[in-house]
């Protein structure tokens, strides 16, 4: 069974390593532009003081997790366009590798709609790299409809991804 739910503030460090761990190279692979990405990754505490990070647990492990902006931007110089009032945006979505293709990302996806809904928002939004095709895939096959790209301050490239979490209401 998968049950999601916010982190704790004793799990910070195991969370952060394994959403580290959901980019981590097969080999060894220590360049400083690696290990400044798997840093600011791994940062779980400073992530959740800004917007929730809920954790997945499958038989007592943590084993992915999601960041989930409401209210306020994780900060990110890259990317500092503004969270609409109807928005919420989903950030450094991960499941460990040995726990994939068991619904974690979809539990945890699950969850993130359900929260932006009761917090009365309409868009749930994402962005993933334009090379990630099996995230791409992921968020496809959930109902998310692709959006124009964005070109970000540093000449980098994302896909951007949307999806209605409107309360569906009978007529
Ligand atoms: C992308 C990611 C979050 C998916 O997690 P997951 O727990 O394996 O996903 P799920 O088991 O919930 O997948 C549900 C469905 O999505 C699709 N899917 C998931 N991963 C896929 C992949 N790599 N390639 C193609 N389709 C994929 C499939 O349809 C899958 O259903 P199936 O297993 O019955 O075929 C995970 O691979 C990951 O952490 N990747 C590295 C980090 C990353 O890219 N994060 C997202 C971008 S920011």
């Amino acid at each position: 069974m998968i049950t999601v739910r916010r982190v704790r503030p004793a799990e910070y460090v195991e969370a952060g390593q394994i959403t580290a761990s959901a980019w981590s190279p097969k080999e060894p692979f220590e360049t400083a532009e690696w290990t400044k990405f798997r840093d600011r990754v791994a940062d779980v505490a400073g992530r959740d003081a800004v917007a929730p990070v809920f954790i997945a647990v499958m038989e007592g492990k943590i084993v992915g997790s999601v960041t989930l902006e409401l209210e306020s931007r994780v900060a990110d110089p890259a990317n500092p366009s503004p969270l609409r009032s109807d928005e919420a945006h989903v950030r450094l979505l991960a499941v460990a590798p040995e726990s994939r293709r068991r619904g974690v990302a979809t539990a945890l996806m699950t969850h993130c709609v359900a929260t932006a809904r009761r917090e009365g928002k309409a868009r749930l939004t994402l962005n993933t790299s334009v090379h990630n095709a099996g995230a791409q895939r992921f968020y496809e096959a959930i109902g998310f409809q692709r959006r124009n790209d964005e070109v970000l301050a540093d000449g980098s490239t994302l896909a951007s991804y949307e999806l209605d979490v409107r309360p569906v209401v009978d007529s």
